[in-house]
């Protein structure tokens, strides 16, 4: 039986409007119903191999249960199979051409064609991955995001930025393409690690900061009921289960709350030709950390990083009160995130790193010009300095290398 959504949000943009369905209960009985929903269509699920390992019996099932939904009346024979599943390695590595080039071979040898659609169920790598594969295989097809950890259900999943990496840089080739439907179904949480967990927290921690200074105070006074997914040691739930309302309430108000923070800021400027920017808080030195760490850090905790030293880049330009400053040491901390970089990473390395991030566009067309790295800037908690509306700063080598030593000590004084 397919359950009501708890909560729907709908992204309105000029070229398509499409919802984002929010659910207490188990994503299976959604993912069963979409061949009744898409008779027309061939259905191409792609995740990554923990995925597939953890929810093998529940992939077992749909695949077969589907078939027989789509026997043929007359001939009782299985019709054209509507569902395929495809897989790859998990990991920020798989976000990369070798591995989307693999992904469109097995599309082209079961025959995908351009009324089909992809099912993208993953986290952040998979949805940006597969919906990458989407924008392009035969110039765009249908595809519909199933977010399965905290950083695809509050930010990844949302606003159409699809890509890979390159050794040039992260997510340095890419598209804009909107999902059909983004179906977020909170059981999924059940199995996912701690650590992906508290990295989720890092994205709705910089939705909060960039825009909402109420939903920033929610954060503060719950913060010991977030410290856990409410859904922590519970098995991985059936396709007919659902946790319940209070189980998750708060938590439930939190994420829809950081998902509305998104989809304004993307229904603003669903380009990123200046305002959608903001979102890129934390991310500049996220980035940078993700890359020189070869992504052994993962992206919500090198995000969480990046947000506190942002934070103090934007203190030690005079754009942040102090206080303010501090205030997003202890929330991060207390939410048992990252607040300092490893010891391996030095501040030029990061300085390099972090010029191979998209928003370092050149000034001139001078090959010779020394790159510098930009950042969006933060004015006080729930609001970014706007920076004559390009809500970004630069930041010079030697000014950024004096911050982090500064940065060092402060944080070796504040830590415990
Ligand atoms: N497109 C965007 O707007 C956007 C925004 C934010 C982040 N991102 C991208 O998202 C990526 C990070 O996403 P992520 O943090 O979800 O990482 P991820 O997709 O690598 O997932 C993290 C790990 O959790 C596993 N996993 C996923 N769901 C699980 C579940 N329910 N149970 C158990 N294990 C599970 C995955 O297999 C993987 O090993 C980065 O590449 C980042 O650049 C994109």
């Amino acid at each position: 039986m397919k359950r009501a959504p708890y909560k729907t949000i709908w992204l309105s943009l000029p070229s398509k409007r499409y919802p984002i369905y929010c659910y207490t209960s188990s994503g299976w009985d959604q993912l069963a119903s979409l061949p009744r929903q898409y008779p027309h269509s061939r259905l191409f699920l792609i995740t990554d191999h923990v995925l597939a390992r953890i929810y093998k019996n529940e992939l077992k099932t749909l695949l077969a249960t589907s078939r027989t939904a789509a026997l043929d009346h007359q001939t009782n024979h299985p019709k054209n199979r509507p569902w395929s599943l495809i897989t790859f390695p998990a990991g920020e590595h798989s976000k990369s051409h070798a591995v989307k080039l693999m992904l469109e071979e097995k599309l082209f040898k079961a025959r995908c064609s351009r009324n089909d659609i992809i099912i993208a169920l993953g986290g952040g790598v998979v949805g940006d991955l597969a919906g990458f594969v989407a924008a392009t295989f035969m110039r765009g097809i249908k595809y519909i995001s199933m977010p399965t950890t905290l950083v695809a259900m509050t930010d990844a999943a949302i606003g159409g930025k699809t890509g890979i990496d390159t050794p040039f840089g992260k997510n340095l080739i890419g598209a804009f393409h909107h999902p059909e439907a983004i179906y977020i179904h909170l059981p999924f949480l059940a199995t996912l690690p701690h650590i992906e967990y508290l990295g989720g927290f890092a994205e709705i921690i910089k939705h909060a900061l960039i825009r909402n200074v109420t939903l920033y105070k929610m954060l503060t006074t719950h913060i010991k009921s977030f410290e856990v997914s409410p859904l922590h040691n519970k098995r991985p739930m059936t396709a007919t289960e659902s946790v319940t309302a209070s189980a998750t309430g708060l938590f439930f108000k939190l994420l829809t709350e950081s998902i509305l923070i998104k989809v304004r800021v993307v229904i603003h400027d669903p380009l990123e030709t200046a305002y959608r920017r903001i979102l890129n808080f934390g991310h500049t030195i996220g980035h940078g950390i993700e890359i020189l760490s070869d992504y052994k850090i993962n992206h919500g905790n090198a995000v969480a990083i990046g947000c506190v030293f942002e934070a103090w880049l934007s203190y030690r330009l005079k754009y942040l009160p102090a206080e303010h400053f501090e205030n997003i040491f202890s929330l991060i901390k207390n939410m048992h995130l990252p607040v300092t970089f490893p010891i391996a990473i030095k501040a030029p390395a990061l300085y390099n790193a972090c010029t191979r991030d998209k928003k370092n566009e050149r000034k001139t067309a001078s090959l010779t010009t020394t790159d510098t790295i930009k950042f969006v800037p933060l004015k006080k908690i729930g609001s970014v300095f706007a920076a004559k509306g390009t809500y970004l700063v630069s930041v010079e080598k030697a000014f950024f290398i004096k911050a982090f030593k500064d940065f060092q000590k402060w944080t070796d004084q504040h830590r415990h």
